[in-house]
């Protein structure tokens, strides 16, 4: 007897169907949410470093009522200030997010790794620092790409975060840089005055809770700042967190394109 054609029971037909279509439907729902991370488990705090092996994490203490605040860090990594920031960070037990350049990334790969590797994010600000919204649509794709290349090569992944130079875009850019845009809620403007202590000043003036800081991690006067900012901002509750961490501790689901300056309670 062939099963397929069986007029006398077509119910049967209806039947097996039925059953195909069923646990069709079972395996695509278990994909759909395995990639999707829905999977009744809690979704790993930052995503970005869920993906590799992390040999080292910073210890964050308990965020339960703490105020959150993230410290960025543009335009490095830089040979004479960034190793340096990094022992600060270690030693005070902070975590920051390093918006770099591809440019310098490409030269001092091993201080992108160490900054990786030591539980603080890392971003993009572009390859060259050059003011996107200048640029041809064609030149501004190259060099996202380019950048995001170099990163991938360090560390593994493209990053999941990027700063553009200058804060300037446009719906193009914003388009193509194919992730969210960070921008900041507290300027120190440390490439300004270059200068520790009012570096620290424009910083305890401007923080609330949620906001991101921004620095440059290419001056010696902003990484002396450092220790006095993390050991202030702690006497007053805060607590430091990468950008994707504040994010996601805000309930705030990241999207491609989207500007963000600030992740308030
Ligand atoms: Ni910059």
């Amino acid at each position: 007897m062939r099963f397929g054609v069986n007029k006398r029971v077509p119910w049967l037909k209806f039947g097996v169907v039925g059953v195909i279509v069923f646990f069709g439907f079972l395996v695509f729902r278990g994909t759909f949410r395995y990639f999707s991370g829905e999977k009744g488990t809690v979704i790993p705090r930052t995503p970005m470093l869920s993906q590799v092996k992390v040999p080292e994490r910073v210890f964050r203490g308990d965020l339960n009522g703490k105020k959150l605040v993230a410290l960025t860090f543009d335009d490095g990594p830089y040979s004479e200030t960034t190793p340096r920031l990094l022992d600060i960070l270690k030693e005070k037990g902070a975590v920051a997010t390093f918006f770099e350049l591809g440019m310098r990334a490409k030269d001092n790969t091993e201080i992108t790794k160490r900054v990786f590797e030591e539980g603080h994010e890392v971003g993009s600000h572009t390859m060259y620092h050059q003011d996107l919204i200048e640029l041809s649509n064609e030149a501004v794709e190259g060099d996202i790409k380019e950048a995001n290349a170099v990163f991938e090569e360090i560390l593994g992944i493209k990053p999941k975060i990027t700063r553009v130079p200058y804060g300037n875009s446009n719906q193009f850019i914003r388009e193509h840089v194919k992730t969210p845009l960070i921008y900041w809620s507290v300027d120190t403007k440390d490439w300004e005055t270059k200068d520790t202590n009012k570096v620290v000043e424009e910083t305890m003036k401007a923080t609330s809770d949620g906001a991101i800081i921004l620095y440059h991690d290419i001056y010696g006067s902003t990484v002396d700042a450092i220790p006095i900012v993390i050991d202030q901002l702690r006497d007053q509750g805060y607590e430091f967190v990468t950008v994707s961490e504040l994010a996601e501790l805000r309930g705030v689901r990241l999207e491609n394109g989207e500007v963000y300056t600030k992740f308030e309670p």
